[in-house]
């Protein structure tokens, strides 16, 4: 694998690989081994235009093992209020089109979203808690959906989104006014609670956030990633261009 470096700052592990399918291939590996090893492990599941390499490797490694996966359980990170789950735009849509669909084994019923009617702290505590936690970054250093403001013992519920986050996802809708202003998401607690997190950052447009996150020395409420420098298994795996 074309990794090009390889460091530590704080808790934080930072692979830098020379580009995003070399990095995805990377991350795809890493949750490969962990179903291998744990055919009831607990993943987090990220959206975005980040992890949808990860997630085309990950099925290409799984369809040709034939591992089973009926046992497997995720959580995804966040989805919108005010969303049909089977909007296009709507982060159901996209877990089943990138992910879910090409796995068979897999159980519809042990994947999970957040959602206004269930405790999903508790949901996840009680499956034993997440073993692998896959994150993206938003620009403004959000992860899942929580926005400077978040606290550090903030849980899963509804946000409010910032405008630049409305703006950033206005690429996926017809128009600005199209996308949510609200979402649900899981909290900085119930993230820091993941036993292993693995952050990604691909590209120019995330060069700023992956700087702000290397100069961070502890949790700042208006940048939600520096909840990470703390955590005790962290890696952050970037491309060049989000790391120049
Ligand atoms: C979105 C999601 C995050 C995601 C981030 C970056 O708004 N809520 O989970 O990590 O923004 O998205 P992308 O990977 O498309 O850059």
């Amino acid at each position: 694998m074309k990794e090009k470096q390889k460091m530590k700052k704080n808790n934080l592990n930072i692979h830098v690989f020379h580009d995003q399918e070399a990095a995805s291939a990377y991350v795809a590996n890493k949750i490969y081994d962990l179903i291998q090893k744990n055919p009831q492990a607990v993943l987090g599941l990220a959206t975005g235009s980040t992890p949808e390499l990860t997630y085309q490797f990950l099925i290409e490694m799984l369809t040709e093992s034939n591992l089973d996966l009926s046992k497997i359980l995720t959580f995804n990170l966040d989805e919108y209020v005010g969303l049909e789950t089977t909007h296009a735009q709507s982060y159901h849509t996209f877990m089943s089109e990138n992910l879910f669909k090409f796995l068979p084994t897999l159980k519809s019923n042990n994947n999970n979203f957040p959602s206004a009617e269930v405790d999903y702290d508790k949901k996840i505590s009680d499956a034993g808690g997440i073993d692998l936690q896959i994150l993206g970054i938003g620009t403004n250093g959000h992860i899942g959906f929580n926005e400077p403001g978040s606290t550090s013992d903030s849980k899963t519920r509804i946000v409010n989104l910032d405008p630049s986050t409305i703006a950033a996802n206005s690429r996926f809708f017809n128009s600005i006014d199209e996308v949510p202003t609200k979402a649900i998401s899981m909290g900085l607690d119930t993230i820091f609670k993941a036993k292993k997190i693995i952050l990604m950052a691909f590209g120019e447009t995330k060069k700023s956030a992956i700087k702000k996150l290397m100069q961070a020395e502890k949790f700042d409420q208006d940048f939600p990633a520096s909840i990470l420098l703390s955590h005790p298994n962290v890696e952050i795996i970037v491309d060049e261009e989000s790391y120049k």
